[in-house]
């Protein structure tokens, strides 16, 4: 008898989220000098998906300096309308026009920060998808959820509210970021086992919202106080399938070195 195919890998995503960080013509030299670095990388089967996500001012400059590199452009938010009388917000197929291929959508500093809710992040899914963008949905608990003991069921309440109702072929063109707001921006990393407890819940919360098969073929990332230095024991987990990195992408050489980490974990 034939040995059975090797099931395909989920793709490992590594996401660089500059939040509030670098002006135009700064984006544009860091973008530069991670495309340099790339392309003097060895080609690699096990190479991330990288994506860089700056502020909407400064997606222009980086989407340039990105050209033929390989890397991908996102965006750190959308609106839900297509268009309209939405001062100040960002629609999706502006972000398409100007190169961008992914969206951050529901970040917690999104949803702490701005009162942004469950259901407007579902919106906000489902019009990535409609102007052909691809969707990092952010889940993750805060610091007084956890002690609570409360991680399991805001987890599922967000992925619940978030994917209810979408087809499954939809849900698989999405990836999730498990990112515990008491870990972003604080140094302290979940641990690898953490990482991997939340990933699970995820995984057999998508199952039971969209069907058998939908978790296994999410992409899921972890987010928060991902560095240079935790990076290859988070990717070890393998449920853990990249990362959404915030301070240490901000440098070139400490986000590189993330990605290089992607890329030895297979
Ligand atoms: P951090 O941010 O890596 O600075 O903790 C992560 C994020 O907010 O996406």
């Amino acid at each position: 008898m034939s040995a059975p195919a090797p099931v395909a890998r989920r793709p490992r995503i590594v996401a660089g989220n500059w939040k509030m960080h670098r002006t135009s013509p700064e984006g544009a030299a860091l973008a530069r000098e991670l495309a340099s670095l790339n392309a003097a990388d060895p080609a690699s089967a096990t190479a991330p998906v990288v994506v860089l996500c700056p502020a909407a001012p400064v997606l222009e400059s980086v989407s340039r300096a990105l050209a033929g590199s390989g890397m991908a452009l996102g965006a750190q938010n959308l609106h839900s309308e297509p268009q309209g009388a939405f001062t100040g917000e960002v629609a999706g197929a502006m972000l398409r026009a100007v190169g961008c291929t992914w969206v951050i959508v529901g970040h917690s500093e999104r949803r702490h920060g701005m009162g942004e809710t469950d259901a407007q992040v579902a919106a906000k899914l489902r019009a990535a998808q409609r102007d052909g963008l691809t969707p990092i949905v952010c889940v993750g608990e805060t610091l007084a959820e956890r002690e609570k003991g409360e991680t399991e069921a805001v987890l599922v309440r967000q992925v619940t509210v978030a994917y209810h109702g979408l087809a499954m072929a939809a849900a698989r063109a999405t990836a999730i970021a498990y990112e515990p707001v008491w870990a972003i921006g604080t140094g302290k990393v979940a641990t690898p086992e953490q990482a991997r407890d939340a990933h699970k819940v995820v995984r057999v919360t998508l199952d039971r919202v969209l069907g058998a098969g939908a978790g296994q073929a999410t992409a899921i990332l972890y987010g928060g106080s991902v560095n240079a230095g935790n990076a290859a024991s988070l990717f070890a987990e393998a449920d853990v399938d990249g990362a959404l990195v915030g301070g240490a992408s901000l440098e070139a050489a400490s986000f590189w070195k993330i990605v290089s980490a992607a890329s030895a974990a297979g």
